[in-house]
């Protein structure tokens, strides 16, 4: 079976987690855009929804879908966010921001009851940081921001490259946001958290793309078939 049957195998499996009336929170990426396409089918037949979009492809996909849209203005607290991740640890930590949406992504996280991620079982690793690291930043001061982050990732514990990201068209990659990102490459991120503050606390850093306590279930598609993982209690 190929991965695109697996992810769309996974976001059906979350759509079982919709209810009539819910508000909820649509990711960004080739996943969730199987799980947008599903939930555009079951508003076809007649369910009642709104949706975030976390990203401006996402909104273009939903219109498409005929699934009704808000903003977190319109509905700051949402029931539910489904979303895909890149990678996923056994605390059902992850690493977001492979398609520039980190975020928005976040934000609306943030503002849900649950988050559920969805996958193919190739986004499953022991530790997170074989995936760069995607780190949005403001154009502004480049240089100066990127130096702080040399130092906060040597802080943490972890050690790499950075890159900054860039679009087809050889020109730095703008998110919808505005900013830019950076992918550090660290191999493994021995302690997610320090990372996480360290970044956080630098001025051009607008935000990182560590998920950490967000995400409270796993759905994985694999050849085998599905597995569903909760958040260990008191975890992430
Ligand atoms: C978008 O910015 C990302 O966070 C995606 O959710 C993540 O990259 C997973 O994308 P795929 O589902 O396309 O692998």
């Amino acid at each position: 079976m190929n991965a695109e049957a697996l992810k769309r195998q996974a976001a059906a499996k979350a759509l079982e987690s919709v209810r009539d009336g819910m508000k909820l929170g649509l990711g960004t990426g080739s996943t969730a855009r199987h799980f947008v396409e599903l939930l555009g089918e079951r508003v076809r037949d007649g369910l009642n929804v709104v949706g975030v979009p976390t990203s401006e492809a996402t909104r273009a996909d939903a219109e498409r879908c005929g699934i009704r849209l808000a903003t977190l203005d319109d509905i700051p607290h949402l029931d539910l966010t489904v979303d895909g991740a890149d990678e996923i640890d056994p605390d059902l930590n992850l690493i977001k921001g492979g398609g520039g949406a980190l975020l928005r992504e976040k934000i609306v996280a943030a503002a849900s009851d649950r988050m559920v991620v969805i996958a193919d079982e190739s986004k499953w690793v022991a530790d997170l940081g074989k995936f760069p690291l995607p780190i949005e930043v403001v154009p502004f001061g480049l240089g100066a921001t990127r130096r702080l982050i040399e130092r906060a990732i040597a802080r943490a514990g972890a050690a790499g490259t950075l890159e900054l990201r860039k679009g087809r068209d050889g020109h730095a990659f703008v998110t919808d946001g505005g900013h830019w990102i950076i992918d550090a490459r660290l191999g493994r991120i021995p302690d997610p958290q320090a990372l996480a503050s360290a970044l956080v606390a630098i001025p051009g850093v607008v935000e990182h793309g560590l998920f950490l306590g967000l995400a409270g279930t796993a759905i994985l598609a694999g050849p085998n078939g599905i597995r569903v993982f909760e958040r260990p209690a008191g975890r992430g």
